[in-house]
């Protein structure tokens, strides 16, 4: 006989209810880097996958060129027709073209994608907001969060009801890449996370270290807040070769299920012989949930 299910172990029907689906790409690098073949694969496994919105958290392009974003720009198109977030990452603006990266960064970046360089996303149930991270005058590799940001990410969150589910996209990461491979964090990422926690964002969602992590922002800062944190969903290089540390050569995605009870997150790795498949997938629990647990 199966033994007795201990209370609050598992999702009530309710609980259980799906609200919203986001797939979640990143760091596709149109240009000499794109795998073609993978980026066949992602539509593929796209079209079947079923999906409310999808992320995009930057790095479309290898070195900011007009003819990569439009290929990109093709390539997005060519994805389900669901609401899109997209932001711009370092590759997004020019490396060595100094005159235009000191005038006018993101100039092609909002011609071909998106003017809006910090989106916002309504979805039911749940709130995204987009951050541009790149810091194109001075920290072009690590990246930069200005208070501004921070407080726009209050003003959209604040105004939100409580049990909303809450998400920050940006490029950059605010919590170390999960291997022994150096990649410095964001001036002031604690900061920033402090923040996200005191307005209750429920996941941050990244790109840049070419390489998946999905836990929590525990892991990285204790602080005062040590009952659960932030979920941080990094997710690897879906369509180039530039893979790093343990997915070198690797490409993969994240594809989340909010629920009301909980966000689930699977993660997806491409094969050769077919194509893209999910190899992990990861509950949290959502803060509204722990608190009626907790009231009980
Ligand atoms: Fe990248
Ligand atoms: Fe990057």
């Amino acid at each position: 006989m199966d033994p007795a299910p201990i209370p609050g172990n598992s999702l009530e029907a309710g609980e259980n209810q799906v609200q919203t689906r986001i797939l979640h790409v990143s760091d596709l690098h149109f240009g000499p880097p794109l795998v073609p073949e993978v980026a066949e694969a992602l539509l593929d496994v796209a079209s079947k996958l079923p999906m409310d919105a999808i992320v995009v958290s930057g790095d479309l392009t290898q070195r900011a060129r007009r003819e990569q974003f439009v290929e990109a720009k093709r390539f997005l198109q060519r994805l389900p027709q669901v609401p899109l977030l997209v932001i711009p990452g370092n590759h997004d603006v020019p490396l060595y073209h100094v005159t235009r990266r000191m005038s006018d960064p993101h100039r092609i970046y909002r011609e071909e994608i998106s003017e809006e360089l910090n989106p916002v996303l309504r979805l039911p149930g749940c709130v995204i907001v987009g951050l541009d991270s790149t810091a194109p005058r001075s920290a072009i590799s690590n990246g930069r969060i200005h208070s501004w940001q921070l407080d726009h990410c209050q003003q959209i969150f604040q105004a939100v009801p409580k049990d909303t589910v809450k998400i920050v996209v940006a490029h950059h990461h605010f919590a170390p890449a999960p291997d022994y491979l150096h990649d410095s964090t964001m001036p002031k990422a604690r900061r920033a996370i402090m923040r996200f926690v005191e307005l209750g964002v429920d996941a941050i969602l990244g790109g840049h270290l070419h390489r998946s992590y999905i836990g929590n922002s525990l892991d990285f800062y204790p602080g005062t807040h040590r009952e659960q944190g932030i979920v941080i969903a990094q997710c690897g290089t879906s369509t180039s070769r530039r893979g790093r540390g343990r997915e070198q050569e690797k490409n993969t995605f994240n594809w989340l299920c909010l629920r009301n009870g909980a966000i689930d997150i699977t993660h997806h790795m491409f094969f050769h012989e077919s194509g893209f498949l999910p190899t992990s997938s990861h509950r949290f629990y959502r803060h509204t949930r722990l608190a009626q647990l907790k009231d009980a």
